[in-house]
């Protein structure tokens, strides 16, 4: 079979991975409105294609945070990639170092960071931080992650609990016994008990302050008054994010939300979106609406379904291609 756009990708996902795994990776909150609006928003939004531009030279290149990457995608934060490819993140850690592109790992990642990080020496990688109860687990991730070369914290916002994801729910969801949420070895037992510390506040943003160096970047912003409150409490930077959907229905879509973030931020900080992007074009439209780069997260676990570490770098060169020929045709 032909993969010739995402959506191919999704397909071969779904037919191939166990319904348990594909279930976790498509699940949504509640009636999924969310999820599914921040693909339905897409289609909603229009270009004004100017002509006779000279389109034959484009540089698709761009910075976060002070340094190169090859376009402006990257992969979002998503747990257990063993359910998808048995090398799991470090194959995502692969493909994201051969296509130049930022990997934000997750705290519930089924490799170590430092697994992480030797799969690929000199990528460029952030570290996704769930802040859980016992703070002393938390800020030794933070400072293994800095000494490991992570050059970003990301501390994801929107998940004080876990939403409700009806079919995690009816399969009874757990990681299998031979998968290890390795960061969190001994720490706790996901599937019994979630140890995430619903009493954070911005003020929390100070603490992390105070263990790193490294710029922090908050997760899951989705209105002016957050993204103004972030900027006040010092952070480098803002994804917008509904957290695919998974976590509050009823929220608005991701490129929708971006308008009032990006209005309010006024250029203080980089704003980031994830959330729906399939194609290149919509990559091209969060980025006229002002975003400076965007992130992928189902996506990417299609690509390693398909063929691990190649897979995905198939699902970016697709994306990759597909933005620079929006480009071009948008003049
Ligand atoms: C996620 N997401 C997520 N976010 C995060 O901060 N930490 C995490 O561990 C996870 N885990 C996770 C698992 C799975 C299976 C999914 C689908 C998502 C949210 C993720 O970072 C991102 O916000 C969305 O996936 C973006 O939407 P798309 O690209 O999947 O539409």
């Amino acid at each position: 079979m032909a993969m010739v756009c995402l959506s191919d990708f999704e397909a071969y996902a779904k037919k191939h991975l166990p319904k348990i795994a594909w279930d976790f990776f498509a699940a949504g909150a509640d009636d999924c409105i969310t999820r599914d609006e921040n693909i339905l928003a897409y289609k909603r939004i229009h270009f004004r294609p100017r002509m006779l531009r000279d389109v034959s030279m484009m540089d698709i290149r761009t910075k976060l945070q002070g340094t190169e990457i090859s376009f402006p995608v990257g992969i979002a934060p998503t747990g257990f990639h063993q359910l998808a490819w048995p090398d799991g993140e470090k194959s995502t850690a692969r493909a994201a170092k051969a296509m130049n592109i930022c990997y934000i790992a997750s705290t519930y990642s089924t490799c170590t960071l430092e697994e992480i990080s030797t799969a690929a020496p000199g990528g460029l990688q952030w570290f996704q931080l769930y802040i859980h109860r016992n703070r002393a687990v938390s800020q030794q991730l933070v400072q293994q992650a800095e000494a490991l070369g992570f050059q970003g914290l990301v501390l994801t916002v929107d998940l004080p609990y876990t939403g409700k994801r009806r079919d995690d729910i009816r399969n009874s969801f757990c990681l299998p016994p031979h998968m290890k949420l390795k960061n969190l070895e001994g720490a706790f037992e996901v599937c019994k008990t979630s140890l995430l510390d619903p009493s954070l506040t911005w003020n929390d943003i100070y603490w992390l302050r105070s263990l790193t160096h490294l710029p922090i970047i908050v997760k899951g912003i989705l209105t002016k008054e957050d993204a103004e409150l972030a900027v006040r409490h010092g952070v480098q930077g803002i994804i917008v994010s509904n957290h695919g959907g998974r976590q509050l229905d009823g929220g608005p879509a991701t490129i929708d939300a971006l308008v009032e973030v990006v209005e309010a931020v006024q250029n203080r900080v980089e704003v980031y979106l994830d959330g729906g992007i399939r194609k290149g074009s919509d990559v091209l439209k969060a980025l006229a609406l002002g975003a400076k780069c965007v992130f992928i997260g189902r996506p990417a676990l299609w690509g390693l379904a398909y063929k691990g570490e190649e897979g995905l770098q198939d699902v970016l060169r697709i994306l990759q291609d597909e933005f620079r020929l929006s480009m071009a045709l948008a003049g």
